[in-house]
C-alpha cells in the first residue's frame, strides 16, 4: 500500500482524515488535529440553500485556512440546481475538496430530502454528484454516505457506483444505517463490499478509536483510507498514534502534563478564533475540556467541573489540579 492516496488531483497521505463533526470540528479543532497528523479535514456541514441566499454565519463555516489543507468543504442540500449554485459561491473560498453529505441522519436535515434521505434515492443523490461536479470544475467532490437507509434497504454498494458515475472523486463510507445513527457497531463487511465494487478511493468510517480499530478497519474494509470523528474527541494524539502504528514505530502515549498543555493550547485557540467574549466561547470549549480529562482517575469529578468553566484562567488551574491529582496516584501506586 503506498503512502499517498490521490483524491482527483490532491494527494492525501496516510493515516487518518478527520471526520466531519458539525458542531464539535470546527476550526480550532480542525487546526489541533491536522497538527497531529489528520490526513485531511472537513467542514462542518453547510447548507447548500442557506449559502445561495448568502447566510452569513453559512460563509464563515466556508472559510479555509492554509493549516487546515488539504480540507473540503462539506455540502448538504436536496436540490442539484442549488448544490451547483452553493458549489460555485464554496470556490472563491479555495476548498482543495468539496464533500457532500449523504449520511446525516438528523430529523431536520433528513426531513428537506438532504443528508441520509439521500440514501432512498440514489438517482437524486446521482443527479446532485452531477450538477456539483460540474460546477466543481477541477476541485475533486467526494461524497459521504451510510450503508443504508435501514437493515432492510442496505444499498451503499449501489450508491457508491452510481456517485462513481456521476464523477465522484472518492466515497467514505461510514458502516451504520440511518436507523441505527450513531448505535451498535459500525459494519466494515459493507465497506469491504463498496471497496470491491468501485474503482475511486474508499474511505472507511465508523468506530476507529485506537490503533488496533484503524488496523482493523484497514485489514477489513481494504479502504484507501480511515477517517476518525468521536476517536479524535480530547484526543488529537490519535493522528499521530495512528500514523505511528502504521508506520510500525513505537507509540508513547502523551504524559498528563501534555495532555493538559494541549488541551490548554486548544482552549486558547477556540477563544482567539471565536468572534464571542471569553466567558461565551468558554461555554464552548467547556466539552472538550471534559472530553481532555475522560478516561483518568477521578475523571468523573473533574469533567463535572469542566461543565462550570466560565474563564480561560480557571481551565488553567483545572489543569493544574488535574496534573496534581493524576501525579499523586502515580506515585502512590509505586510505594
Ligand atoms: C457530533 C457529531 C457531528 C457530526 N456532524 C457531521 C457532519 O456535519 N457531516 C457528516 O457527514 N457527518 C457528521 N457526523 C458523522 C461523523 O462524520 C462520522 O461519520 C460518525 O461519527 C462515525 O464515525 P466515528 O465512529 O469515527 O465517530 C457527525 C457525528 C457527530 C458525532
Amino acid at each position: 500500500m503506498s503512502d499517498t492516496v490521490k483524491i482527483g488531483r490532491v494527494e492525501i497521505k496516510r493515516t487518518a482524515a478527520l471526520a466531519p463533526m458539525a458542531g464539535v470540528a470546527d476550526r480550532a479543532y480542525r487546526l489541533m488535529c491536522k497538527r497531529f497528523g489528520a490526513a485531511y479535514t472537513v467542514s462542518e456541514m453547510v447548507s447548500a440553500k442557506g449559502i445561495c441566499y448568502s447566510d452569513r454565519k453559512t460563509a464563515e463555516l466556508c472559510t479555509v485556512t492554509d493549516a487546515e489543507r488539504p480540507m473540503a468543504v462539506q455540502l448538504f442540500g436536496s436540490e442539484p440546481d442549488f448544490m451547483a449554485e452553493a458549489v460555485k459561491i464554496v470556490l472563491e473560498y479555495k476548498p482543495d475538496i468539496i464533500d457532500i453529505n449523504m449520511g446525516c441522519p438528523v430529523p431536520k436535515v433528513v426531513g428537506t430530502g438532504a443528508g441520509s434521505a439521500l440514501m432512498k434515492d440514489v438517482k437524486l443523490a446521482a443527479d446532485i454528484t452531477e450538477a456539483a461536479v460540474r460546477a466543481a470544475g477541477d476541485v475533486p467532490v467526494t461524497a459521504k454516505i451510510r450503508s443504508g437507509w435501514s437493515a432492510e434497504t442496505v444499498n451503499a454498494v449501489e450508491m457508491a457506483k452510481a456517485l462513481e458515475a456521476a464523477g465522484a472523486a472518492a466515497i467514505a463510507v461510514h458502516g451504520r444505517t440511518r436507523d441505527q445513527f450513531y448505535s451498535g457497531r459500525a459494519d466494515y463487511g459493507v465497506i469491504y463490499d463498496v471497496k470491491q465494487a468501485v474503482s475511486i478511493p474508499v474511505i472507511g468510517n465508523g468506530d476507529v478509536t485506537d490503533a488496533n480499530s484503524c488496523m482493523r478497519m484497514y485489514w477489513e474494509t481494504c479502504c484507501d483510507l480511515v477517517m476518525v470523528g468521536r476517536g479524535s474527541y480530547g484526543n488529537p494524539f490519535i493522528f499521530e498514534e495512528l500514523e505511528a502504528t502504521n508506520e510500525g514505530r513505537v507509540y508513547v502515549k502523551p504524559s498528563v502534563e501534555e495532555r493538559m498543555r494541549v488541551m490548554l493550547e486548544h482552549i486558547r485557540l477556540m477563544l482567539e478564533l471565536s468572534p464571542k467574549s471569553e466567558e461565551m466561547a468558554m461555554h464552548e470549549a467547556r466539552k472538550h475540556a471534559a472530553w481532555y480529562m475522560n478516561g483518568f482517575y477521578g475523571s468523573a469529578k473533574f469533567r463535572g467541573r469542566c461543565y462550570q468553566l466560565s474563564s480561560y484562567s480557571e481551565a488553567e488551574s483545572l489543569a493544574n489540579e488535574f496534573i496534581e491529582l493524576q501525579n499523586s496516584r502515580m506515585n502512590k501506586n509505586n510505594l
